[in-house]
């Protein structure tokens, strides 16, 4: 529905941004961004009286309508979803479709959500500071006043002055000196229209490698060759496969920029720059499918983007949906079925988690935000993978064939558009109709529970029974390994010719055991595999979590340690839950220690996770 977002504070359904610019200063002193935002927006009635803005946390100087100065704007008290601006101004009839010019001078403070500044400490060349920004879901609001909403998205372009390089979710259009200064400017346009939440910014000791022919690795000097390989043999070829699954890539270009190690997540698809963890860099492509699922959202959410945070598995679904295509066209459809077994996995323990924390609501499809719920407490693998399991089970209801005619065409159809689930549901419906016949229409309708699907809480009724092919043997050594007395031999034979998911697998299934292992068996299985040895954050983060839940002590300081060096959630959360049931005052010992080195968002996940 347009014009309105349970995550928002601005009045959505009175007016709308069509084009903003942003003028920025990254002053790496103060710790802050200072600049101006320019808003060209539109009224949508007649009888529009203020203009509501999101912002979090920022310090609002100075206003302008047009040519006059507006002296009476205030902020609201903060709740959850931050602080409402409210501007009071009449736009009249006549300026109805006539655009208005909104100029707002601002600056971020130290409590800003969206960005870390990090010190020249803990970057890889120790000499120069660094800057990135993490918009997704609602910290765009943290970095410049914005209607703050994925329903309302608008072409942008920037200009940022820094005393280091920048990269921006756009294209790069020109650099120049700034004399006032004596900073650099850098210009960016992103001609095509985006949500706020794509807006993105880095600025640091940037060096750059191509990989592709449209593609350019960026990351700090010292990182350079490691992550130039690890991307140089997939990019292209996952862009080329995703246009032929879905249709020409819009963007012009698709970069990579590797973060340093306290990036919260494994990957952000900003536009143009796809912002991802150096935990991706490990030495043998790997995690090469994290890009494949990155790239990805270039059609599903920043084509095709949901309207709000309540239907966020039309972006991430559909992503795992296309990211696993483009899997199967390049390594089969067996790999495909593994992957998808994994995701099923981490669904499971997502839904075991929110049982526990006695959260069932956020299990559902489309969870209910309303009520200033914040999206980040939401997040899980649940959009990814019950999303996923939604497209899956209507590609077997309506076949492979029937499922890439409709994957095309539902992205030619709201491309450049927002969307929520019951415009997908009945846009499907009708597709089906018209292109499958009445017969494919009626099975869809009987084999598809949409209700259910939609608002059931835990994993969905119809079991996917993914193909087990390639997991067995990690099933039979899992079962080998839990039954074996502590005497019992094993070797590195054992995994040998192991796809790294397989590794994944095995450990994720002695990580589930009712009993756990022994903690004489648990050392053994690092001997025996090197895991502790491991350079890849997927095996290395699963047998901690193995060593943690059988309460092997020796490993507790080393897991802290290790927990020093990634900030990615997805391994930092459930290893401080795991070192806490092990070790309370040890794990809480290591956050208060360590939590400079978290991005402000982590820091604030890990917080609730340790019911500080
Ligand atoms: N868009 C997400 C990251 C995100 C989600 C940031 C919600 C903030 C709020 C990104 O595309 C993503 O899903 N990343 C995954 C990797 C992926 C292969 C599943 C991650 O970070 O682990
Ligand atoms: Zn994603």
């Amino acid at each position: 529905m347009i014009g309105t977002d349970p995550s928002s504070l601005s009045n959505l359904s009175d007016w709308r941004t069509t084009k903003f610019h942003l003028d920025l200063t990254v002053d790496f002193d103060k710790k802050i961004v200072t600049g101006t935002v320019l808003l060209a927006i539109k009224p949508t009635h007649v009888n529009v009286t203020e203009i509501v803005l999101d912002t979090s946390y920022l310090d609002i100087h100075s206003i302008s309508i047009g040519d006059e100065d507006v002296d009476d704007f205030t902020l609201d008290e903060r709740n959850t979803l931050g602080s409402a601006l409210h501007i009071p101004h009449v736009l009249r009839t006549r300026m109805v479709n006539t655009t208005v010019h909104v100029s707002i001078k601002f600056s971020t403070t130290s409590n800003c959500t969206a960005l870390q500044w990090l010190p020249p400490a803990q970057t890889s060349g120790k000499q120069h500071p660094y800057l990135f920004s993490q918009c997704q879901a609602i910290h765009a609001r943290s970095l410049f006043p914005c209607q703050d909403t994925p329903s309302i998205k608008a072409p942008y372009t920037a200009r940022v002055r820094s005393r280091l390089p920048v990269v921006m979710s756009a294209l790069r259009t020109s650099t120049s000196y700034d004399r006032d200064t004596g900073l650099t400017q850098y210009n960016f346009e992103q001609p095509l229209p985006i949500p706020s939440y794509l807006v993105a910014l880095a600025s640091g000791d940037l060096a750059s490698a191509r990989i592709g022919p449209r593609s350019t690795l960026w990351t700090e000097p010292q990182e350079l060759l490691a992550s130039k390989w690890e991307f140089e043999h997939d990019t292209e070829e996952f862009i080329r496969t995703a246009e032929s699954t879905v249709s020409n890539y819009a963007w012009q270009t698709y970069d990579i920029l590797i973060l340093p190690p306290s990036f919260p997540y494994g990957g952000m698809e900003n536009p143009n720059m796809t912002f991802a963890t150096p935990t991706l860099v490990s030495g043998d492509r790997s995690n090469v499918d994290v890009v494949a699922h990155e790239l990805a959202h270039s059609w599903s959410g920043n084509l095709v983007t949901n309207v709000s945070w309540e239907h966020f598995w039309l972006n991430e679904g559909w992503t795992v949906y296309l990211e696993r295509k483009i899997l199967r066209e390049m390594h089969g459809e067996e790999a495909r079925q593994f992957s998808a077994l994994i995701g099923y996995q981490a669904l499971v323990d997502s839904v075991d988690e929110f049982t526990e924390q006695g959260h069932l609501e956020y299990t559902r499809l489309i969870p209910d935000l309303t009520g200033c719920k914040d999206p980040d407490d939401a997040f899980s693998s649940v959009p990814y993978e019950k999303g996923f399991a939604l497209l899956y089970h209507i590609e077997k209801s309506i076949g492979m064939e029937l499922m890439d005619e409709f994957t095309k065409a539902y992205f030619a159809e709201y491309r450049l558009k927002t969307i929520d689930s019951f415009t997908f549901r009945s846009f499907l419906e009708s597709w089906v109709k018209t292109n499958g016949g009445e017969e494919v229409s009626q099975k869809l309708a009987k084999e598809v529970d949409w209700d259910d699907w939609f608002y059931a809480e835990g994993l969905p009724k119809v079991d996917p029974n993914f193909d087990t092919t390639l997991a067995e043997k990690c099933y039979a050594l899992a079962k080998k390994w839990e039954e074996a007395d502590d005497s019992a031999s094993f070797s590195k034979d054992d995994i040998k010719n192991w796809l790294p998911g397989q590794l994944v697998l095995f450990l994720d299934k002695l990580g589930a055991l009712s009993t756990p292992l022994s903690a004489t068996k648990v050392e053994k299985l690092a001997a025996t595999y090197d895991l502790r040895s491991s350079h890849n954050a997927e095996v290395l983060s699963r047998y901690y979590a193995v060593a943690l839940k059988s309460k092997w002590s020796d490993i507790y300081m080393e897991v802290a340690d290790w927990l020093g060096t990634v900030g990615r959630m997805k391994f930092v959360r459930p290893t401080y839950r795991l070192l806490r049931e092990s070790n309370k005052e040890l794990a809480v010992k290591t956050f208060e220690r360590l939590k400079d080195f978290y991005h402000p968002i982590c820091r604030e996940m890990v917080k609730k996770d340790l019911g500080l």
